[in-house]
Formats: C-alpha cells, sequence, structure tokens
C-alpha cells in the first residue's frame, strides 16, 4: 500500500507516496535520492545508515518511516554549510580517515552529534559516539584522530587544514 506523507530532510520538507512498510533508510534513498545513508547490514547492526532525528543519532534502516514524520531528519548531504565541507568533513580527508567510505556517512553523523554536545571530547568518548559504528577498513585510529582535528579547528576557529602541514 502507497502511504502519502511528509518528510523533513535537511531543512526541505517533502510530500511523497511511500509503500506503506518501508523504513526511513528506503524512503531516503529510494524515494528521495538521498543516497548518502548506505544500506550495510540492513538490520541494525553496522551504522552506516545513521542520520540524525531531531539532533539524535538514529538507525535509519530499522526506523519505520512513519516514525520520522513530524521529525527534522539530517543526513550526510546536509552536514555542509554555505562554506563549504563541514569541518569533519575536511578532517577527514586530510587525514585519510575513510577508505571505501562505505560507513563513513555513519561515521560523520554519529561524530558531528559528539561535536555538538562536547567540543572538547577525550579519545574515550570519542571511541564511545562511534561504537556503533563497524568499519571494515581504517583500523578506527585515522577516524579518531579526524575527529579531535575537526573538534581542535571549531575550538580555534579555524579550518583542519590550517592545523596540519601537508
Ligand atoms: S544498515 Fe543500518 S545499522 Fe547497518
Ligand atoms: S572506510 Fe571502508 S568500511 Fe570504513
Amino acid at each position: 500500500m502507497i502511504e502519502v506523507i511528509e518528510l523533513t530532510v535537511n531543512g526541505d520538507r517533502h510530500r511523497i507516496g511511500v509503500p506503506s512498510h518501508y523504513t526511513l533508510l528506503e524512503t531516503l534513498r529510494y524515494v528521495l535520492g538521498y543516497t548518502g545513508s548506505k544500506q550495510g547490514c540492513d538490520k541494525g547492526d553496522c551504522g552506516s545508515c545513521t542520520v540524525l532525528v531531531d539532533g539524535v543519532p538514529t538507525l535509519s534502516c530499522i526506523l519505520p518511516v512513519q516514525e520520522a514524520v513530524g521529525h527534522e531528519v539530517t543526513t550526510v548531504e546536509g552536514l555542509a554549510g554555505p562554506d563549504g565541507p563541514h569541518a569533519l568533513q575536511d578532517a577527514f580527508d586530510i587525514c585519510g580517515a575513510a577508505q571505501c567510505g562505505f560507513c563513513t556517512p555513519g561515521v560523520l553523523i554519529a561524530a558531528a552529534s559528539l561535536l555538538r554536545q562536547t567540543e572538547s571530547p577525550s579519545r574515550q568518548e570519542i571511541k564511545t559516539a562511534l561504537s556503533g559504528n563497524l568499519c571494515r577498513c581504517t583500523g578506527y585510529t585515522k577516524i579518531y584522530e579526524a575527529v579531535e582535528l575537526a573538534a581542535r579547528a571549531a575550538r580555534e576557529g579555524r579550518k583542519p587544514s590550517e592545523l596540519v602541514q601537508r
């Protein structure tokens, strides 16, 4: 059955028809074309589908889309601002924190949520915040370093690229 719903994604309101059994992830990817959020395990185990719902990191692969109606959804496409990429995106690039990149959108979303809560997270706080995001490639160290670099850049009001010699 097709259901008509209104969904707000990255500040844009969409009125769409969706199969009533769809998850938020399926709606984002296959109805709205926001393919940044990745369909990894599709059962709540890997974190690659993480989006923000009212600012809270949420596994979109296990959230029925109806439950996102009336809430603000933010995907990785919504992280960048008018001035360019989010500091985390720059930092991931600089630190080599993405390899295949499949986990990266979910990691960026979880890390962005952490940096909104604390401007100076410890390594342990970063590990805890990203513990639901599995990466098969990086070994995590570069991811943690990138989050630390982005946090430092935000604290100092500078770009990550201004803090490192390349
Ligand atoms: S795709 Fe959602 S947790 Fe893996
Ligand atoms: S960069 Fe490949 S899964 Fe994380």
